[in-house]
């Protein structure tokens, strides 16, 4: 048994499709952020390897920190109630703030994020999103990179999870029965 290669999920977005865009996304933060103090901000632990990914194709001099939160909830459904688990490691007084976020499912957790962040007067925050759940959006988030938006199911790999695991596969895709919530 492989998860890599017999894993029950139907595919969504293969491993190809994934990193053509990533390249498309890290060409064109590159073009935005020439005379801007970039930082950019993992949100753990979806996050972990879009980040990875993505800054290998962003060509300047960008800072990498985290943050972690976590939502009360579910298995597949957040609450709503947004916790900050772990803060960033500096400051980002002045400098231009690109949340890195592996999906935006209601936008609660997104704008949870910008509000809290804004306070630390940033010269900019955008967001970064490689997938986007319009079905499911409840709060309004303005995404300025964005991946893909997708169906309203629920996905797995390349860094989400189902309770904690298949975050590593390499492709993206969904859970053919969806467990009760
Ligand atoms: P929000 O509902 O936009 O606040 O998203 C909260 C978090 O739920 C996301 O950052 C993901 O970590 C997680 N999430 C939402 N939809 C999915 C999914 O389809 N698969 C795995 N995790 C998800
Ligand atoms: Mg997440």
């Amino acid at each position: 048994m492989s998860i890599l290669k017999d894993a029950p999920f139907e595919t969504l977005l293969t491993e190809e499709q994934i990193q053509t865009r990533i390249r498309e996304l890290g060409e064109q933060i590159t073009q935005d952020y020439q005379d801007k103090d970039l930082v950019l901000v993992g949100v753990l632990r979806g996050s972990y390897l879009f980040l990875a990914d993505l800054s290998r194709h962003i060509d300047l001099p960008l800072i990498v920190d985290f943050l972690a939160v976590s939502s009360y909830g579910t298995r597949t459904q957040s609450s709503g109630v947004v916790r900050l688990t772990n803060d960033l490691s500096m400051s980002i007084v002045d400098k231009d703030v690109l949340l890195v976020e592996d999906i935006v499912d209601t936008g609660l957790t997104m704008s949870y994020l910008i509000e809290n962040l804004a306070t630390r007067k940033p010269r900019s925050i955008k967001i970064c999103s490689l997938l986007d759940k319009p079905a499911r959006n409840i709060q309004p988030v303005n995404i300025d990179y964005l991946g893909f938006e997708i169906p309203d199911k629920f996905v797995v790999g390349y860094g989400l999870d189902y309770m904690g695991r298949y975050r590593n596969l390499p492709y993206i895709g969904y859970l053919n029965h969806p467990p009760a919530e």
